[in-house]
């Protein structure tokens, strides 16, 4: 009896040991430790025994043969459970290094671009970066501009009005600043000369948006106010940015215009490498009215100015046919810069 109990138990042992299954498992447990399993029936044979030692002997066997059964059942259930598992989490893994094509990195916008090479070139140039509110009042944007009430210029920017009445002001006298000139006033009333800035900003017109016009747009103004400056400052800054800004290929030229902010006025160019001209922008020497209104001796001081728009000059740089793609947010378009 001793003898197949051993024997009942390895079979048992080595069918546990090759189980490679969870159910296989449940099987073995069933037919091996259940009440009908092999170990169970042989100790329903005790009893046919002779002595009660071969019993005792025998009971004994066969309580550690289904002791080592169970304990082996468990080890391998446990084994084939974590095994299972393991295999579930691989295949439920998401590889995050497995995507289709090549992870696009954003940069600044064409006209953020062009805005802050600006401020660099100019910083460089010695100048400082001034601003002001995109709200303006009609004082800070026409009329100490010397463009007084009635004045024919004011017709030719298509102002936007905001309902906003200022406390014991009129109303109407809101805006949204038409250019960056305010910015001119505000920085005299807010500084002694010498005066050396670049104020670079949005600006708004009633326009409505075709191939060269936006109704937001943005322009960069400059400022000089200092002793004894000329318009041969004016020609030789418009230079000196040219070369630094565009490349040394390129030449710049003054024409003569008007602006009510400046007397003279001119207008500036800008010429390619390949002889062709590009029209940039205003400029001129600071109107006396205009120093007045900020406060500053015009007998003691005198200044130039100009501006330009950022986003007509970024159009022509690039060779961009229409502005109203610039703000679209096409992506194909925008990569390209
Ligand atoms: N403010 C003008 C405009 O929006 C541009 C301009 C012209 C600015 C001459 C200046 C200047 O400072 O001197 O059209």
């Amino acid at each position: 009896m001793l003898t197949e109990i051993t024997a009942a138990r390895d079979a048992a042992l080595v069918e546990i040991e090759v189980a490679d299954a969870l159910d296989h498992i449940a099987a073995l447990t069933t037919r091996l430790a259940g009440k009908k399993g092999e170990l169970s029936l042989l100790k329903r044979q005790l009893g046919s025994l002779d002595t009660v030692e071969a019993k005792k002997a025998a009971g004994q066997a066969i309580n550690e043969a289904i002791a080592a059964v169970g304990e082996a059942l468990d080890q391998r259930r446990r084994l084939l459970t974590m095994e299972m598992l393991a295999a579930r989490v691989e295949a439920e893994r998401l590889d995050l290094t497995e995507f289709v094509g090549k992870p696009s990195r954003g940069h600044a916008h064409l006209v953020t671009q062009a805005w802050e090479r600006l401020e660099d070139v100019f910083i460089g140039l010695g100048f400082r970066v001034a601003e002001g509110p995109e709200v303006e009042t009609d004082w800070h944007n026409f009329e100490a501009l010397n463009m007084g009430e009635g004045h024919p210029a004011r017709g030719e920017f298509d102002t936007l009005f905001v309902d906003h009445v200022p406390p014991g002001g009129k109303p109407g006298t809101t805006l949204l600043r038409t250019h960056t000139s305010p910015v001119q006033i505000r920085t005299m009333l807010n500084s002694e000369p010498p005066i050396y800035i670049v104020a670079p900003g949005r600006v708004f017109r009633r326009d409505t948006p075709d191939a060269t016009h936006m109704p937001v747009f943005h322009q960069i103004e400059g400022l000089v106010v200092d002793r004894g400056i000329t318009m041969a400052d004016l020609a030789g800054t418009i230079e000196a940015f040219t070369k630094a800004f565009f490349g040394s290929g390129f030449t710049s030229r003054l024409r003569p215009s008007y602006f009510p902010f400046t007397e003279p006025s001119a207008e500036f160019d800008i010429q390619r490498p390949n002889g062709d001209w590009i029209e940039l922008g205003g400029c001129g020497m600071v109107h006396p009215n205009v120093l007045r209104a900020g406060g500053i001796d015009p007998e003691e001081w005198s200044g130039f100015a100009f501006g330009f728009g950022i986003d007509r000059m970024a159009k022509e740089r690039h060779g961009v046919e229409d502005i109203r793609e610039m703000y679209t947010n096409d992506i194909r378009f925008l990569e390209q810069f």
